[in-house]
């Protein structure tokens, strides 16, 4: 997501911040901006694309001081634009963030209603309003920000300075990371020792709900409350290129361990599993149209293709209406019917894929209404679609797509739900037990993400076999798609996904002890017909892998080797059950010796047919 770095001690700041924001480059941004405290004022520099604008405006506008911050947004509300880059100056503060108010249209409205105006469309906006109101009114800024903090609801970590208080610089955390450097008689914050390890390599990092003050002479750390929180320093020792990656060897690991975060942002201020509700303010459709829809389409490429086809399960199981799914690439040229009433939903990671803007184009042009699920806010899908998801998922650098097609599922899952609200197919005591259940998801994997040298071992196992089948069926099929599209795409192992039930159609004459079965056989409504394929290749003297619930001691006996995963609802087990096989395919790409992150002749955004 964004990057933040601050900065308090004897130096002038504005290189040491413009550095910072460059070692945050990786991290994927669409603007950069700085805020210097400066001769009893606050000075803001900052800028729509890349960092080279913002130093060609501090070159033509220049600045000088030794306490400040600066920022790169990944936008996630608002356009990327030079109103909604950050800092976000109002009065007598400024602001960087990374993460999401979920309250921020509630404290919006009661701040328009005191007689304030918003310059721009972020969230981050609101925390500079309750700021100033608080340091106008007289409060220092660490207290301003706690009590700034008891009223925002959702993820963040932000940093304020005020033209008040010359050398402080406040943090603060609560689900999104910051880390304080200690250098002498120098400070950083930062969302990222990147910004600063070139500096100093000994930190502190901050836990959720913790604050930090940082003047020159010192930092303090602080709950919420403002009790004192005392701990040792940490010195790291990471090179430059293992701190980007967070101390994980490749992006693509960081992004797989990155999925529950990336869920719960994807999920917040969306859905409420008390009462049974799910809100999209972005879609298109009133209520009333949304329940005389007659077909949705759904448009995609690889592994975005793959979530369509899990969408087409979730859309037509809950909401009961009739889903087409077809690969961009096929659905622009075969001439679609599209008739009254269809909705063609997009779905693009990168937002820029050519042939699935090409599908969204044709279905807009018969005249279907268009909605897209994204992760890259303002990119050309998104624009172009009559309304937009957005997946909060944050950068997705590695080329094998992760945490964008996990956060893509929960997306479809919620729009299946506000559908089948919008129609009256589900009461809202089901929707609420769905919702739970998608809550729950973000521990489930947490928790699993430990087992990873389980996984780790069973890929030392396989390592040198060149061919392996995956198979799933019904919801889990596109799950064996994407399993072996991972293994295929980074460790360059020749791997096919098919349905279970289809494998005794051909399939099974590839099966002897040299091709591998991956198997996906959880506990849930087909279990028994996906055990009896399981047999069938056993039989053939398949070596089997299982992905299976965690007590089936039948499927152990069964398998050569299994993989278990705690018992989720239909619907969300999907979006459990792909995380081993991304585990397995991580392991084995390194395993084999190939570049994980960027595999050959593969690029992160398809922009040609
Ligand atoms: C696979 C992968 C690709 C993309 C596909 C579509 O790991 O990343 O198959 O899913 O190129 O890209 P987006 O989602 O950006 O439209």
């Amino acid at each position: 997501m964004c990057g933040i770095v601050g900065y308090t001690g004897p130096r002038s700041c504005v290189e040491i911040l413009v550095d910072g924001l460059r070692r945050l480059e990786y991290r994927g941004y669409d603007s950069a901006g700085v805020a210097i405290q400066a001769g009893g004022d606050i000075a803001i520099r900052k800028s729509q694309g890349k960092i080279a604008r913002l130093t060609d405006l501090i070159a033509r506008k220049p600045v000088a001081g030794t306490c400040g911050i600066g920022h790169t947004r990944w936008a996630t509300h608002g356009r990327p634009s030079d109103e909604n880059a950050h800092p976000h100056r109002v009065g007598r503060v400024a602001v960087i963030h990374n993460g999401i108010v979920e309250n921020h249209r509630t404290i919006k409205e009661r701040m328009i209603a005191k007689g304030r105006t918003f310059c721009s469309e972020t969230d981050t906006e609101v925390i500079s309003h309750l700021l100033d109101e608080y340091v106008s009114a007289g409060l220092p800024l660490e207290e301003a920000v706690r009590k700034a903090v008891a009223e925002l609801r959702g993820s963040y970590a932000f940093l304020a300075v005020t033209d008040r208080e010359p050398g402080t610089l406040v943090g603060v955390r609560l689900n999104c990371p910051m880390v304080v450097g200690m250098g002498e008689g120098e400070f950083f914050l930062a969302s990222d020792l990147t910004a600063f390890l070139s500096h100093t390599r000994d930190v502190l990092f901050l836990e959720d709900g913790e604050m930090a003050i940082a003047t020159p002479a010192g930092v303090r750390i602080t709950d919420f409350s403002g009790k004192r929180r005392e701990r040792p320093n940490q010195r790291i020792d990471w090179s430059p290129a293992m701190a980007e990656k967070g101390g994980y060897r490749h992006f693509m690991l960081k992004e797989i361990h990155e999925q529950p975060r990336a869920i719960l942002d994807t999920l917040a201020g969306r859905m409420l599993p008390e009462s049974g509700e799910v809100f999209f303010e972005t879609l298109p459709l009133t209520g009333e149209q949304l329940s005389r829809l007659k077909k949705v389409t759904l448009v995609a490429c690889g592994t975005s293709w793959h979530a369509a086809i899990v969408g087409k399960f979730m859309i037509e199981g809950m909401a009961r209406i009739p889903v087409e799914v077809d690969l961009g690439s096929e659905y622009r040229y075969r001439d679609p019917v599209v008739e009254e009433g269809t909705l063609c939903v997009a779905i693009s990671q990168s937002g820029e894929t050519a042939d699935t803007l090409a599908g969204m184009r044709e279905a807009k042009g018969k005249g279907a209404t268009t909605v897209s699920i994204c992760n890259v806010v303002a990119s050309t899908i998104a624009r172009e679609s009559d309304g937009v998801i957005y997946t909060h998922a944050g950068p997705e650098i590695g080329v094998a797509s992760t945490k964008a097609f996990t956060t893509q599922l929960v997306a479809l899952y919620l729009m299946a739900l506000h559908l089948a609200q919008a129609r009256k197919v589900l009461t809202s005591g089901e929707i609420s037990l769905h919702l739970i259940d998608l809550a729950e998801l973000p521990r489930k994997i947490e928790e699993f993400l430990k087992r990873e040298p389980e996984i780790a071992a069973v890929a030392r196992k396989y390592k040198d076999a060149r061919d392996f089948l995956y198979l799933g069926r019904g919801i889990s099929y596109p799950i064996a798609l994407e399993g072996a599209l991972k293994l295929k795409e980074i460790s360059y192992i020749h791997a096919e996904g098919y349905p279970a039930g289809e494998m005794k159609h051909g399939p099974i004459a590839l099966i002897d002890e040299r091709m591998p079965v991956l198997v996906l056989c959880a506990k849930g409504e087909s279990y028994e017909k996906t055990f009896s394929n399981l047999e069938e290749a056993r039989s053939r003297g398949g070596r089997l892998i299982a992905v299976g619930t965690e007590g089936d001691d039948l499927l152990r006996e069964k398998s050569e080797d299994a993989i278990f995963l705690p018992p989720c609802g239909r619907y969300a087990r999907p979006i459990l059950e792909v995380v081993p096989l991304q585990l397995f395919a991580y392991h084995m790409a390194v395993l084999n010796g190939t570049d994980v992150d960027q595999p050959r002749n593969l690029a992160k955004s398809v922009t040609v047919e």
